[in-house]
């Protein structure tokens, strides 16, 4: 069983031999969120404590799954948000003391990681990894389950904030990526020559300077039609997925792997999956996509990683 609590989503998942996802049920508060425009970690941790006993329910129920059948239980032990991470942890603790089973921690963003991997033959280490959500964007060079090193991240804001602030700006809603993604279609990306500010290390990301130039650009404006604002939004997401590709790509070629997987909230973005998809054959580089599914926060993700691990002997206590 894995349980992820780290945010707004309470998820529970059964997963078998660490890969069959039998079951994955998420609730999530967003709705409560969307008014203030961001998630209110006091909303979410309440919402969490009232829903969970009853996702954990129904997670066993579509598996078909009893208690008793359980072999180990894995939960979220972070980054994320201290009281909903509470909920999570204080709620896996109680469930392992009562059945008698082993317990392991899984660290939320290896565990973004794993969800390309989910329903899927396993893949060769060593790989790269890149991390795209709304609370981080982080490049990783996976050796083995164990030993995952940290090879680039944002210097300030993540890439799904990033689109989250711009939906903002262009008065679209939250959460602003499906939005962004949305109003793109119809846009020109090479209208406004929109970029992401160079970082001393060529593995780290900066969002934040983009989303500055759009809110200038946008400002400026008196009256934008919709055909601007879509050029707008188009151009921003090119720019920003550009930038993905160019370094995820980069990190490739300097740890010389052929294999990159990539997980996390803004990998739902199909015109992302294509520029890497069209850039992985050029470059003959195997790519692993979570199902769309599995890009957001979810407990399978938990589940599947935590079993690996007690694989490599790991337990915590
Ligand atoms: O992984 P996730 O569910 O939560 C975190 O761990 O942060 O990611 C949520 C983020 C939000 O910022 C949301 O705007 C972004 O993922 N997102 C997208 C799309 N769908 C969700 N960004 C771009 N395009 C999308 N289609
Ligand atoms: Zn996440």
């Amino acid at each position: 069983m894995g349980i992820e609590t780290s945010c707004d989503e309470t998820s529970v998942a059964i997963v078998q031999d660490g890969r069959r996802v039998l079951s994955n049920n998420t609730a999530s508060s967003l709705r409560l969120h969307q008014k203030y425009g961001g998630v209110i970690p006091e909303i979410a941790f309440r919402a969490q404590l009232e829903t969970i006993s009853q996702v954990c329910r129904s997670a066993l129920k579509d598996a078909a799954v009893r208690p008793q059948d359980l072999k180990l239980i894995c939960v979220t032990c972070g980054p994320g948000l201290a009281g909903s991470l509470l909920v999570g942890v204080s709620f896996a603790k109680a469930l392992s003391f009562s059945l008698g089973l082993p317990l392991l921690e899984v660290d939320h963003l290896h565990g973004h990681i794993y969800s390309g991997l989910l329903n899927r033959v396993p893949v060769k280490n060593p790989y790269v990894a890149l991390v795209v959500s709304g609370g981080h964007t982080s490049l990783f060079f996976v050796r083995d389950y164990k030993r995952i090193d940290l090879l680039g991240s944002t210097l300030d804001d993540a890439c799904g904030e990033a689109f989250d602030k711009v939906a903002k700006i262009l008065g679209l809603g939250y959460p602003g990526g499906p939005l962004i993604e949305k109003l793109a279609q119809k846009g020109n990306p090479k209208r406004i020559k929109f970029s992401c500010s160079g970082t001393k290390s060529p593995l780290d990301f900066s969002f934040s300077g983009i989303k500055t130039a759009v809110l200038y650009y946008y400002s400026k404006l008196r009256a934008p039609s919709s055909e601007l604002k879509s050029d707008i939004a188009a151009s921003f997401q090119e720019a920003v997925i550009n930038t993905l590709v160019h370094k995820s790509f980069l990190a490739c070629r300097l740890k010389k792997t052929n294999c990159l997987v990539i997980g996390g909230g803004v990998v739902a973005n199909s015109r992302l999956r294509e520029k890497f998809q069209q850039q992985g054959e050029r470059e003959n580089i195997a790519l692993y996509f979570p199902e769309k599914r599995f890009c957001t926060d979810n407990a399978a993700m938990v589940a599947g990683l935590g079993y690996r691990l007690l694989k490599t002997g790991r337990a915590d206590g």
